[in-house]
């Protein structure tokens, strides 16, 4: 029943097409928008720290674990997951990981597109001059304007997931391989270019300082918890993306290699977009932990001080949106390839797949401005200030915490609070709940359940047959799939649960 699902959405035309598109489906917006908000976010240096060693430790084994499922199985990750856990006997459980990945696919894709239709905005903004002489102010208010407008947002939203159901629905051989080909190599020139001005700013050396220089003191189990999320995302693991695009992969072409170079140029993109962003954060007095709203606040005023920075601003974001156009069509294409094999026209599929994520990602539009006030696991904490009598040091102390699973936080700040006290409240819009959940929970479950069953369930000679590498390099691999990428997962969410 399965034979006859194989190999019909076609093979990528070498190996070289199938890097360029997982590098499409890695490089994205994790790179270029979330890597470096996350780490502003999480105090710099330690934070990048985790994350590279995630990469390495949890995420490599785990693409190439993934990618040699997608080729061994020849279908969409949801049947190759059921007819894999078959042949191999493992419990149910395992056949269930591809759906998993759907869910998760379907999430993801819906904020995602949220985001991308703001670059696309910041190209109307970049090409109409905007940012022309702009400073801190001008990129925040445009910025702020942006996101108060839900039906703006909206709009956006509807273009882009038309972009990405236009070349899904052509098929991603058609759709894909002509696109990657041109947009990737320009991207590279482009943060070339932008990295060259940011070493030319005063806050270079303050901007690599943060990146770079390893505080520990900042590291909190949180961070921890979103370095490990963040290199699944990054390289587009636990979801079946790059398990769908590995079943088009040439069956010759060596596994090991193909991959390091698609992490290699992920993790290079994103630490260039850091050295590119934190310099002009610093250079303009601006915060780090600005938030998702970080590369948008930040690149224009660079763009703006450029000699025809307004061209080569508006080519940036075309960039970014393309970059993020290329990763958004992964991040569908294991829900429509599943619904191809059920006999779904590919059409029809895409559209069904967009629809659902278009109207999923209503609520991350409204997360920005009409909800903005509406957060779950809301946590408010009252201070005040004490003065130590002798040393005269200021230190908040906390007099009251309360917790509540939904508030209106408006609701909250709106109580009178006692003469010398603070109110500080930390909640999750629904965007933020999605974000969390995909990233720092479901992603790293699927790249656990996927280790344990690639390292533990599958017959030793059907992996080495389709790794076909040579013997050391198998078996580090193996070990690490084995030991070190599933023990690194559970510790970091044991302990972020505790
Ligand atoms: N890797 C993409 C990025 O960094 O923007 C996002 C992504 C693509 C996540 C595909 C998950 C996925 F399956």
């Amino acid at each position: 029943m399965t034979s006859d699902k194989r190999g019909m959405h076609g093979i990528w035309a070498s190996r070289w097409t199938f890097i360029l598109a997982a590098v499409g489906s890695a490089v994205g917006l994790g790179n270029i928008w979330k890597f470096p908000y996350i780490t502003g976010e999480n105090g710099g240096g330690a934070f990048v720290l985790v994350y590279l060693l995630c990469i390495l430790v949890a995420g490599i084994p785990v693409m190439i674990a993934e990618v040699l499922l997608g080729r061994r199985g020849r279908m969409s990750p949801i049947h190759t997951m059921q007819a894999e856990a078959r042949r191999q006997n493992a419990p149910r459980f395992f056949s269930g990981i591809g759906w998993m990945g759907a869910v998760s696919g379907f999430f993801i894709l819906s904020f995602y597109s949220v985001i991308a239709g703001w670059t696309l905005a910041y190209i109307g903004e970049m090409a109409s001059g905007t940012f022309n002489g702009a400073d801190a102010t001008v990129a925040g208010e445009t910025f702020g304007n942006l996101l108060g407008s839900p039906w703006v947002l909206l709009g956006l939203h509807t273009i882009f997931m038309i972009m990405t159901g236009f070349v899904i629905a052509r098929g991603v051989k058609h759709g894909l391989e002509d696109g990657v080909r041109l947009m990737m190599p320009l991207l590279f020139v482009m943060l070339i270019l932008l990295l060259g001005y940011a070493i030319t700013t005063p806050g270079f050396g303050q901007g690599w300082n943060f990146m770079f220089s390893f505080d520990f003191s900042k590291l909190t189990t949180e961070s921890i918890v979103v370095a490990l999320g963040h290199s699944f995302f990054t390289l587009s693991l636990g979801m079946g993306a790059i398990m769908a695009y590995g079943a088009y992969m040439p069956s010759e072409a060596s596994l090991t290699k193909t991959i390091f170079t698609v992490a290699f140029l992920d993790t290079l993109v994103a630490l260039v977009a850091g050295l590119i962003i934190f310099p002009i954060v610093f250079s303009h007095g601006m915060e780090p932990a600005a938030g998702p709203g970080l590369m948008f606040q930040t690149l224009p005023i660079a763009f703006g001080a450029l000699p025809g920075g307004a061209w080569i601003g508006t080519a940036f974001f075309v960039l970014v949106a393309i970059a993020a156009w290329s990763s958004a069509i992964s991040i569908a294409e294991p829900a429509v390839a599943w619904a191809v094999e059920k006999g779904i026209k590919r059409g029809t599929a895409t559209i069904m797949v967009c629809v659902l994520a278009w109207v999923l990602g209503v609520g991350t539009v409204l997360s920005f401005n009409e909800w903005g006030d509406k957060q779950f696991f809301v946590t408010e904490t009252i201070s005040e200030s004490v003065t130590d009598p002798v040393s005269g040091e200021v230190s908040a102390k906390t007099l009251s915490s309360s917790f509540h699973l939904y508030a209106n936080t408006t609701d909250l700040k709106a109580v009178p609070l006692a003469e010398g006290t603070e109110r500080a409240i930390s909640g999750k819009t629904f965007f933020d709940i999605l974000d969390f959940l995909t990233a720092n929970i479901l992603l790293p479950l699927g790249g656990l359940a996927i280790a344990v069953f690639v390292g533990w369930l599958m017959r030793r000679e059907d992996s080495a047959n389709e790794l076909q590498a040579d013997e050391t390099v198998y078996n580090v691999w193996r070990f690490m799939l084995r030991f070190l990428s599933p023990l690194a997962i559970l510790f970091i969410f044991i302990n972020g649960l505790l």
